[in-house]
């Protein structure tokens, strides 16, 4: 199955190719063991290009025919290449007749069946697995497609663009054919063949046209299409509204699939989501996956614009439109969030991702540029760092040309680049060019060192106070580590949004010496040297700085402020963001004191007033309390230290969490009474807030409970659990019970399974919050090795593979870093065993290694014989191999 050995791919070879395809005409002929794929395509030279062979991409197909304008031609098979030697020169048509298998397809890339229904995923390089093809982004064609089917089995018969014509056939079959009037790359390309029903809404846009909107899903899902469809309105008239962009599709339809590698895909007017990425009631879904839903069906509509009208020339362009398309689904969400302060709160959960996800990244042995130089399988640049970071360095443009000007160059790019396949220096040429003279335009050129460069910059800021001259004078250094083949830095340029505090909290205004009048209470330094200062003015007293608000560059600031200069931050800044940052500063601060003096924690009063005080305040809000009280991650915390010592940080973190249980008793059943919700469900930032900070109240008086020997809330913790309205308050009240490792767990976990064992998404969550309880005497990492056995649990779908497998070996550090080296002897038998079903899935949970050079002993030596025992497997597939020589290096 797997043949040669992988190749490196790098940046700087790309070529053209040899031969563009216009049109290209399918017809499937759909049997899940056998398809047959016609494929007539009119192919012409790309004059720019030395004449070559016509070499396509082709994997695990059946070639039958193949035919040059209607005559058999004969060609050779190379690996993953279908190779014509002579072609005319001349416009020409060629006509490829193969075969696939569907039902053998469990890599869930390109066509393959779920639940008896056939669904394609076709990026990055899907489409070679249904056709041959030159199966590369910047090759762009109208594609009409027509569908043959069993009418009983596969009455639902969908591709991309409009629907041309239907009937019946004989045999029971019937046919439907599709015609996209937009030249796309192949990695748009999508079918779907099944009994599905769907939610049907017209909506008419500002221009007055009419639209289909369709959500696709499986008998008995439709009542969970709701939100999804709500979700979809919303980022359509928001797409126009914020950046003008209108749906171009009569019809855009959306469809569920409950096997599916990632979250879901933009293949043009015919999006293919997993499941649980659309899927939500009140009943089985938690506020979490309801935000989560919104935001990923906005996001792959975004892609209509940021992707489809506007592609990649190649692979490592992927953050052209995934940063790009992060960024604009991470406004929408704000936007969508309403008030100042729940728009903190988004800023908040998304910097918390991105710390939690990209910074490991951006230190470990996968650390990569935003637009990497080279790789084996794309499919492993799929990461935080091509999205997340991505869209951070999006965010930065706006930051830099403001909010009006990131549109007029956002304009400027759909004008230039509408219909082509375009790299990342082509959109940064378009935001500077529409904003010249402005700070991003007369530093370009350093600014795309966020491009080039990996790793997570460094900044180092100290302030002077000269009480005589009145001024405070801000030091700022920058320093970015080296990375894997990336040894030597340069500055890169750093937006840092700040204000002033005095001492007694008060913002002050801001005057740059040179400058005739301060400019504001808040404003935007740039530092792009290795080392700047800047002089503000005119302050009768020694300051607080509030540097990089609202997270103004994804980079680690290092602001030297003290205990009390973060609980001034703490209390008055007005920027909410670094209110919650001085909450996780002071939280941090202590535990990795405990956890480097190898000392037992012992939170001191001033934290734990401090903390009282955010959770009593009359003004803040509920979502922003639960973020401020909780704990930073484990994971997070591993990062700041030389050398992790998992136990170690779990022990610290464990510790802090039952003081603030303990010491904030009264505090979070005040808490916890405050924040019930009467009435109607509704996923709004105001209830979802109310119901985060009740969980985590009830979750503290649980794990209080086990501690002093109160029966009480723990009983009144499996109630709620019993008789919750919604699965945020079930879920809530049950990890409550789970992860204090309480006696009632037990009957809970049983009577939650009893009663959605039909759910497969719920039972994910079962499964996931099991994976995920902290660990306590090896009972978590045993149960999940047990759970492997249960007979609701298989690898083969990667939404349960993932809920308890990568639940443990990246979500769950203490249970899953075992001084018997245990957990990572788990961890190679499922990445084997994985990768024999579906590389990209293994690949992903290779990565839980990702950073085992940092492990103190005896972790590290374990870590390693792991690995190798992974790497000694011959037949890795090139994702996992990539991953794991990557880690050995
Ligand atoms: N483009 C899809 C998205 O919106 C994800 C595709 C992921 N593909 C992959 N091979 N991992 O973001
Ligand atoms: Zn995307």
């Amino acid at each position: 199955m797997r043949e040669g050995t992988a190749t490196l791919i790098r940046r700087e070879d790309y070529c053209a190719p040899a031969f563009w395809i216009r049109t290209v005409d399918l017809t499937f002929d759909l049997d899940p063991a056998k398809t047959l794929v016609t494929s007539k395509m009119q192919l012409e030279r790309n004059a720019a290009v030395a004449h070559g062979a016509l070499r396509l991409h082709g994997e695990e197909l059946n070639v039958l025919r193949v035919l040059i304008n209607g005559e058999s031609v004969s060609f050779r098979q190379e690996g993953h290449e279908l190779i014509i030697d002579n072609v005319p020169d001349a416009d020409f048509a060629l006509e490829i007749r193969n075969t696939c298998a569907p039902d053998k397809n469990t890599a869930l890339s390109g066509l393959y069946t779920s639940g008896g229904s056939f669904f394609t995923q076709c990026e990055a390089e899907g489409f070679r697995r249904i056709t041959y093809f030159l199966d590369r982004p910047d090759v762009m064609a109208i594609y009409t497609v027509l569908l043959r089917a069993d009418k009983a089995k596969f009455p639902v018969l969908l591709s991309n663009g409009n629907l041309l014509d239907s009937g019946d056939l004989d045999n029971g079959r019937h046919f439907a054919k599709w015609h996209d009037p937009f030249p796309k790359p192949s990695y748009l390309f999508a079918l779907v063949a099944g009994d599905l029903v769907a939610r049907e809404q017209r909506v008419r846009t500002r221009a007055g046209k009419d639209h289909l909107l369709q959500v696709f899903v499986r008998r008995g899902d439709l009542e969970k299409t709701e939100h999804a469809m709500n979700s979809l309105i919303a980022s359509i008239v928001w797409d126009e509204a914020r950046f003008g962009l209108p749906l171009d599709l009569e019809r855009f339809m959306v469809v569920g699939v409950s096997d599916f590698n990632m979250g879901a895909m933009e293949n043009k007017g015919l999006n293919i989501f997993n499941t649980s990425a659309l899927l939500a009631s009140p009943a089985t879904a938690t506020d979490a996956d309801f935000a989560r839903i919104e935001s990923i069906v906005a996001h792959e509509y975004f892609h209509n614009w940021t992707g489809n009208r506007v592609t990649c020339r190649d692979w490592f362009q992927l953050s052209l439109k995934e940063g790009l398309t992060v960024f604009r689904d991470q406004e929408f969400s704000m936007d969508m969030a309403g008030g100042a302060s729940a728009r903190a709160v988004c800023r908040i959960q998304d910097v918390r991702a991105l710390r939690a996800s990209q910074f490991p990244e951006d230190s470990g042995a996968m650390a990569h540029p935003v637009r990497p130089d080279t790789f084996v399988e794309i499919n492993n640049f799929y990461t935080p760092t091509v999205y997340e970071k991505g869209s951070e360095v999006v965010r930065m443009y706006q930051t830099l040309v403001g909010r009006a000007g990131f549109e007029k160059g956002l304009k400027l790019y759909f004008e230039r680049h509408d219909g082509q396949a375009v790299t990342c220096d082509d959109f940064a040429a378009a935001i500077a060019a529409a904003n010249p003279g402005s700070a991003l335009s007369t530093r370009l050129d350093n600014f795309k060192r966020w491009y080039s460069q990996a790793g997570t910059p460094r900044v180092q800021a100290r302030g002077v106070y000269d009480a005589a001259a009145q001024t405070y004078t801000l030091t700022l250094k920058q320093h970015n580590p080296a990375t894997p083949g990336q040894e030597h830095k340069l500055p890169q340029v750093i937006p840092v949004a700040l204000g002033l505090l005095s001492a007694e909290g008060q913002a002050l205004p801001l005057q740059l010496q040179g400058e005739d009048q301060a400019a504001g209470l808040e404003r935007v330094i740039v530092l792009d040297e290795a080392e700047q200062s800047f002089v503000f003015t005119n302050l009768a007293s020694q300051p607080v700085p509030s540097l990089l608000r609202g997270f103004s560059a994804p980079v680690v600031l290092d602001d030297g402020l003290s205990d009390a200069d973060l609980l001034v931050l703490l209390q008055h800044d007005a920027d909410a963001f670094n209110r919650w940052e001085a909450s996780q500063r002071l939280a941090l601060n202590r535990i990795l004191a405990a956890v480097r003096s190898g000392s037992a924690l012992q939170l001191d009063s001033a934290f734990i007033e401090a903390m009282r005080a955010v959770l009593r305040h009359p003004e803040l809000d509920a979502a922003f309390k639960d973020l401020a009280l909780t704990l930073p991650g484990e994971g997070y915390i591993a990062e700041q230290l030389e050398v992790v010592d998992p136990q170690a940080i779990h022990a610290a973190v464990e510790a802090a969490r039952s003081q603030l249980a303990q010491a904030l008793r009264e505090d979070w059943i005040e808490a916890f009474e405050a924040n019930q919700i009467q009435g109607g469900y509704t996923p709004d930032p105001v209830s979802s807030g109310k119901r985060a900070l009740a969980n985590l109240a009830l979750s503290m008086l649980v794990l209080d409970a086990a501690r002093s020997g109160d029966t009480v809330w723990p009983g009144r913790a499996y109630q709620r659990f019993k008789d919750a309205g919604n699965m945020t308050e079930r879920l809530g009240a049950l990890s409550a019970l789970v992860n204090a490792h309480a006696e009632l767990a037990e009957p809970a976990l049983a009577r939650f399974h009893e009663l959605f064992k039909d759910d497969a998404l719920v039972i994910d969550k079962w499964f996931a919050l099991q994976g995920r309880t902290p660990e306590l005497d090896g009972k978590s990492f045993a149960r999940v090795k047990q759970l492997t056995q249960h007979p609701d649990f298989t690898l083969k779908n990667p939404n349960r593979a993932r809920s308890l497998i990568s639940s443990l070996c990246m979500f769950n550090p203490a249970a899953f870093h075992r001084a018997d080296a245990a957990g990572y002897v788990f961890w190679a038998e499922q990445v084997l065993a994985l990768d024999a079903i579906n590389p990209q899935i293994a690949s992903r949970l290779a990565r839980a290694m990702d950073r085992w050079t940092t492990l103190a002993q005896p972790y590290r030596s374990a870590a390693l014989e792991a690995i190798r025992r992974v790497a000694a497997k011959p037949d890795l597939s090139s994702d996992v191999r990539e991953v794991i020589d990557r880690a050995l290096e």
